[in-house]
């Protein structure tokens, strides 16, 4: 049987996975970023070798798809999304030969492999940047990343007052071939991060190659990092754009930089190299958009799918998870896509610390103070933290799971300034700390080296608290979060039907309460006290409930 989208279920509507066209449509996917999964070779970054031994870990928590973060060459200036060679594993991550065996290792279990692809910038490492350096002003080489002159007599102003997302300006001057101070090239991010022109036909042939190489190796899908920026009105004079805050960027298609119109003719050109694949190869755009400019990214004639990152920056609370999933719903319904999910991911505070702060804090300045001013309510964070997640994981859509948050890891928000790798310390002349203290390698063991990370040390520094989080203290343990997320996966896979929801109005004012096909009910209890639950046999709760009551914060699963 096939449904109005396209996708085959069998008589209960649950979808047919491997080969199907539309696996990602209601797809849960583990976010891995490698550097800090785990460590094979026992050098303290993580590897690809380091995930292949995992499989069968990941086989277990039941999850469809693995979405990789860059594993390329890198100088690591951003954490790999400084890319230096797209077609390559970075040697400290292994080779292409381990690539493969992981591939085959996921695929043999049944898992999907998605992979980053970064197309807005190159590392200063990239050939192609070397090459624009070395061969001067007005080259073609210059002409694949965006050079231009300085302003003032002696060209010493950067281009324009555009900015970095990592703080400071946006343009960085170079030294020219001749030793003099030269042109500036733009860099929306680090200064080792410039960005490519997209005007140019060989970026765009380029892209297209990385796409069918990796298609070729038998990935299924790709991220799209930073998917709304490609496009940029380079026209003189440059526009001014003080700053970089998405919710400033106007919605007609016209802004410089981000979300311009023309973005989409690129992403219509990959869907046909998408399309060349059986099945086609699969894309979700991470665009940090206007909710209403999101269907175009999710179109199908485009990238088919775009991140919907407004649950990251809601707070626990019944009208704002409503008005959220209804919107996203529509759009999604607009495009002809289905919605994603997330809490969290690798660029944001964990959300079971999130939850644990008091509502609309300021996560930045929050981790200035090492995570004590307010403290963490950990017992509420975490039990929000697993409410939210088995109510997404009941909503039609693909749900995006970040490393770790199947443990129930807390932010490490004690980092000390020594060890702070992010970018965003340096360029914020240390106003914020960054995202390091959610890319703590991930503990397997409660004892050993880098709690069973690796071998040896861990790129990051542990914290004494990762013993009572680790996957072996965690495993087996009935009510663990670990076991909780495998029984939630398993259950989500034998209860997904068509992508319906229907609202079950009348409940209590701080319930949220939906129906999918098939009779299955998810409740969240967003408020402080107890409320009845209907009737129905409860398949799963996110806490423990009291005699046929659902506590506060927290969600069930009934079927009836
Ligand atoms: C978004 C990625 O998620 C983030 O980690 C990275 O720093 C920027 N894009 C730049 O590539």
């Amino acid at each position: 049987m096939t449904d109005s989208t396209g996708t085959e279920r069998n008589s209960t509507g649950m979808a047919r996975r491997s080969g199907d066209p539309n696996w990602w449509r209601q797809a849960s996917v583990y976010q891995i970023y490698p550097r800090s999964f785990a460590d094979a070779d026992g050098d303290g970054l993580g590897d690809l070798r380091g995930v292949t031994a995992k499989v069968p870990y990941l086989a277990a928590l039941g999850i469809d798809a693995v979405w990789l973060s860059p594993f390329y060459p890198s100088p690591l200036a951003d954490g790999g999304y400084d890319v230096a060679d797209y077609r390559d594993v970075d040697p400290r991550l292994g080779t292409l030969d381990d690539f493969d065996r992981m591939t085959q290792a996921l695929h043999a279990a049944d898992i999907k492999i998605i992979v980053d692809i970064v197309p807005n910038h190159s590392s200063d490492e990239h050939p192609w940047f070397r090459e624009a350096l070395a061969a001067g002003r007005g080259s073609p080489a210059r002409d694949r990343y965006i050079f231009r002159d300085g302003l003032g007599p002696d060209g010493s102003r950067p281009p324009s007052d555009w900015v970095s997302h990592f703080g400071g300006s946006a343009w960085t001057r170079i030294t020219e071939p001749s030793g003099e101070p030269g042109q500036w090239y733009l860099h929306l991010f680090a200064k080792e991060q410039p960005d490519w022109n997209w005007e140019h036909p060989e970026v765009r042939k380029d892209f297209e190659t990385t796409l069918r190489f990796w298609s070729d190796r038998g990935v299924d899908g790709f991220r799209v990092d930073v998917a709304h920026a490609l496009a940029k009105d380079m026209s003189e004079p440059l526009r001014s754009k003080p700053s970089v805050a998405d919710e400033l960027t106007p919605v007609d298609g016209k802004d410089p930089l981000f979300d311009r119109d023309e973005v989409h003719e690129i992403y219509a050109q990959w869907r046909k190299v998408f399309d060349e694949y059986d099945p086609p190869r699969s894309a979700v755009a991470e665009a940090w958009v206007p909710a209403e400019r999101r269907p175009a990214y999710a179109s199908p004639e485009g990238l088919g799918q775009a991140f919907n990152f407004d649950l990251l920056r809601a707070d626990f609370d019944r009208r704002a998870f409503r008005e959220i999933i209804t919107n996203n719903l529509d759009q999604a319904a607009a495009s002809g896509a289905s919605s994603t999910w997330v809490l969290s991911n690798h660029d944001v505070v964990r959300h079971a610390t999130r939850y644990g702060l008091p509502p609309g804090h300021d996560l930045g300045q929050w981790l200035m103070g090492d995570g004590a001013d307010p403290e963490v309510d950990y017992e509420a964070g975490l039990r929000r933290a697993r409410a939210a997640t088995l109510l997404i994981l009941a909503l039609p859509g693909s749900t995006y799971l970040y490393q770790g948050e199947e443990l129930g890891l807390f932010e490490v928000a004690d980092l000390p300034a020594a060890a702070l790798q992010d970018p965003i310390w340096q360029r914020t002349r240390r106003k914020l700390k960054g995202r390091d203290g959610c890319r703590v390698p991930l503990p397997w063991t409660s004892a050993g080296p880098s709690f069973g990370f690796g071998p040896d040390g861990a790129h990051l520094p542990q914290p004494a608290w990762f013993a009572d989080a680790a996957v072996d203290v965690q495993d087996g343990l009935a009510e663990s979060t670990l076991e909780f997320y495998r029984a939630a996966l398993r259950l989500r896979r034998e209860l997904q039907g068509f992508e319906e929801l229907t609202w079950a109005d009348g409940s209590a004012d701080d319930v949220l309460h939906f129906v999918r096909p098939g009779g299955w009910h998810c409740i969240t209890n967003f408020g402080r006290s107890h409320v009845a639950l209907p009737a129905g046999t409860c398949r799963i709760s996110s806490g423990p409930l009291r005699a046929g009551e659902l506590p506060p914060d927290t969600t069930a699963w009934l079927t009836r």
